[in-house]
């Protein structure tokens, strides 16, 4: 377990490597993605242990609909799946759900489990456990943007980053201090473009099945040897404590 003191508040993911975990093994690629899920379980339960407040996990980008139109029904069909098994169990152990993306694309069943499984955690005070599916970056400061200049005629000169930020699909939670990515891509592949400005970047080739408590106790301490100097120098910091 980490030191208590300075957990990330805010950890996301990109969760790469499932294909080549299955390759490795001469198995189907879903072989990798059903793995992958048994991974998300383990990442949620350790990170609600180690006091992390916002889990953000990268599902599916906008990008993936390029992949084979079989590994996409796969992995839209293993999403209703886990939504059903695992809804009620998030409830019981306190997590708050939300889904970040453009969900309307998404077949109807699916769109009713993402509804249902947000409006049912939405009171919990435990971890708050967001998944991005069909999620882009730039899609999400578009859609902000979009969402800004609705109904609004006013010329937009005086345009501030906090006037748009309510608007962004996260608004809910704090910039994440910690992001990781297994698979060794070191890469951003249009996750969170915006609310990663200052975040700490943690790479490593672990693939996302074998990712487990282990693996994110090793990110998380690598996360506190680092010093958050958001512009200022080294020795402003140490004049502040
Ligand atoms: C990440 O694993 C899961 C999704 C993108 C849905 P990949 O499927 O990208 O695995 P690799 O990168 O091919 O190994
Ligand atoms: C990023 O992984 C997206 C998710 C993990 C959902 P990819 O495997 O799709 O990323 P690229 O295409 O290698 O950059
Ligand atoms: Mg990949």
């Amino acid at each position: 377990m980490p030191l208590a003191r300075c957990v990330p508040q805010h950890i996301a993911i990109i969760m790469d490597g499932n294909g080549r975990w299955a390759k490795k093994r001469f198995l189907p690629r879903v072989a990798g993605h059903r793995q992958g899920v048994v991974a998300v379980r383990e990442t949620i339960r350790a990170c609600a242990e180690f006091g992390v407040d916002y889990l953000t996990l990268f599902a599916f980008s906008s990008e993936n609909w390029r992949r084979p139109k079989e590994e996409v029904n796969l992995l839209m069909d293993l999403f209703v799946r886990s939504l059903e098994a695992e809804i009620e169990a998030m409830h019981e152990n306190n997590i708050r759900l939300k889904i970040i993306g453009d969900i309307e694309i998404f077949a109807p069943r699916l769109q009713e489990l993402i509804q249902e499984g947000m409006r049912c955690t939405q009171s919990n005070l435990g971890l708050t456990l967001t998944i991005a599916a069909n999620y882009g970056g730039r899609w999400d400061i578009m859609q902000a943007m979009k969402k800004f200049a609705k109904g609004r005629t006013e010329p937009y000169a005086e345009l501030t980053e906090s006037d748009l930020s309510p608007y962004l699909s996260m608004h809910y939670a704090p910039e994440p201090d910690l992001f990781i990515r297994t698979g060794g891509e070191m890469r951003i592949s249009n996750f969170l473009l915006w609310q990663l400005a200052y975040t700490e970047l943690y790479f490593t080739p672990i693939l996302w099945p074998d990712f487990d408590r282990v693996a994110l106790n090793d990110a998380i301490v690598s996360y506190q040897s680092r010093e958050r100097r958001f512009g200022r120098t080294s020795e402003q910091l140490k004049e502040n404590v």
